[in-house]
């Protein structure tokens, strides 16, 4: 394992992500890990991230400097080098300008971090402070015109720093740098795979288990599936899936989820069909907050309701991820973001938490759904909203409005799948907004709602740019729904990015 060391800057879970797609399991944990728990983990090295701060800061990130002592090899990034420059008696300058973008570096002699790389080579830099003497027992291994000392290295441990970034893709051999260090200085195997990871979680299970039964909301999104499919596989029919079908699902949603879990995995589901109770409590509403409390409330009254009828169950399972544990869970105020688990469970409820994919990357549990045979539409399914198509029909809620946009939106769907676009855009569906208009099909005239496709290109959701459909694809798209969906007269295409729009309509 390689411990990386997060002191705030940006980039940190990208160093962690490169070592584990070397096959090299890697963590990131708070700088104020102490020395027992860092010795606990027993660490084969350890990365010190970069960091927004000055290392001359009053209230700057500090680590249990004990480190340095151990006999584990260390590569510092950044404001990690600038710490352990400081620590070996060298000398950090305080910053009079930041340094951002590419920078050349020339390498000296033949340091072992970039053993088989050119001898200039461009990288990223992101600084203000930079070291400008290292300490006597350090090599300068780089150097460029601006930083000087680019990279050193202790002449004769394995200590290594480096100004730069080698996690950004920037930085021409960043990715040839962190293998020198995590396959020579630290010696791994690369033998991390996704089979070895479903073995060890497995006889974790079982272990905390033993004969005690879990509880698992499921609700046929990547992480609940993936969640459920590997603790079947570690306890079988000690595992209980509810699934609250809201009726505000896509297409076929509600009949996949069954088919694949019950049918294929054979796993104790109940499926409650609360249709009727979600859109009763959604008459009359059209402002999209209070859909919103509404539907999540609801939810968790019909889980809570099927949950009691349970007996002796001691855990409920969540499909928690490494990135919802991390943007919470660190000290590092530049990247905290509010905690996100699964869909507002009741707070006060009794049961120890399950949460067995904390430690993996969104596309780790693609690959590990995968592994475990959940099907393809379900493992790259895009993301879809907790409130459903409930906030997809603008205004009040009604049957006939869900029910188009639901027909509207699995034509979408097809087509995309069709036109082999289905990776390329994050996230593509159709809204009803509240409007008629005048149309004429026949020789009659038509008096009907407009539907609106938003189809976008993302990384993470929290911007967005709107695809590039081919013309011709959004003109099938578009002939198909006013001529196979009753009551559609008009199609638009939102060409808005996020900002200034979102994504969603409501
Ligand atoms: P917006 O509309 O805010 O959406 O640009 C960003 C991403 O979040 C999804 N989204 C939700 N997901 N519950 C969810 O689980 C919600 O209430 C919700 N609202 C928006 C949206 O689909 C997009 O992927």
């Amino acid at each position: 394992m390689i411990l990386v060391l997060d002191f705030g800057s940006q980039y940190n879970q990208l160093i962690t992500r490169r070592i584990r797609e070397f096959g090299v399991y890697s963590e990131l944990h708070s700088h104020r890990l102490t020395m027992d728990e860092i010795k606990a983990m027993n660490p084969k090295g350890i990365i010190l991230s970069g960091g927004p701060h000055s290392v001359y800061d009053e209230n700057s990130f500090r680590c249990d400097e004990g480190i340095f002592d151990l006999d584990i090899p260390i590569l510092g990034i950044c404001y990690g080098m600038q710490l352990m420059t400081l620590h070996f008696g060298g000398n950090v300058q305080r910053a009079k300008d930041r340094e951002y973008g590419k920078v050349d570096i020339q390498l000296k002699e033949d340091p072992l971090l970039f053993r088989g790389t050119p001898k200039t080579q461009t990288v990223w830099m992101s600084h203000g402070d930079k070291v400008i003497e290292p300490p006597a027992d350090f090599h300068i291994d780089a150097t460029s015109s601006s930083t000087p000392v680019a990279a050193i290295s202790h002449k004769e441990r394995s200590l290594f720093g480096v100004q730069f970034h080698p996690e950004v893709r920037n930085t021409e051999y960043g990715n040839d740098l962190l293998k020198q260090f995590v396959f020579e200085a630290c010696g791994c195997a690369g033998d991390w795979t996704m089979e070895n990871f479903i073995e060890q979680e497995v006889g974790k299970i079982q272990e905390k288990v033993g004969d005690r039964k879990v509880l698992c909301a499921l609700s046929g999104g990547v992480d609940s599936s993936v969640v459920a499919a590997l603790i079947h596989k570690a306890i079988g029919d000690q595992l209980t899936c509810i699934f609250v079908d809201h009726g505000l699902l896509r297409k076929d949603e509600g009949d996949l989820v069954m088919e694949t879990f019950r049918d294929g995995f054979h796993m104790n589901i109940i499926r409650v069909n609360a249709q009727d109770r979600f859109l009763s409590k959604l008459k009359g509403v059209s402002d999209p907050e209070q859909k919103r409390k509404i539907i999540g409330n609801e939810f968790i009254y019909v889980f809570d309701d099927e949950a009691e009828k349970l007996k002796d169950i001691d855990f409920l399972a969540q499909g928690t991820l490494y990135t919802d544990i991390v943007e919470s869970g660190t000290e590092t105020a530049q990247t905290i973001k509010s905690h996100h688990n699964v869909g507002g469970l009741p707070e006060d409820m009794q049961f120890e938490l399950l949460e067995p994919l904390n430690t993996l990357f969104k596309d780790e549990v693609r690959a590990l759904g995968l592994e475990l045979g959940v099907p393809e539409d379900i493992v790259w399914r895009q993301p879809f909203p907790g409130p459903g198509l409930g906030i997809r029909v603008l205004g009040e809620v009604t049957e006939e409005k869900v029910e188009i946009v639901r027909e509207s939106d699995a034509i979408l769907r097809e087509e995309i799948k069709l036109a082999g676009l289905e990776k390329d855009i994050w996230q593509y569906f159709t809204v009803l907004p509240d409007i008629r208009s005048v149309g004429v099909m026949g020789d009659a005239r038509t008096y009907d709602y407009t539907i609106g496709i938003r189809a976008v290109t993302s990384i993470d959701g929290m911007t967005s740019d709107w695809a590039r459909i081919p013309w011709e694809v959004l003109e099938k798209i578009s002939t198909r729904i006013v001529n196979e969906v009753e009551h559609i007269n008009r199609v638009v295409y939102d060409i808005t990015s996020k900002p200034p729009a979102t994504i969603e309509w409501e």
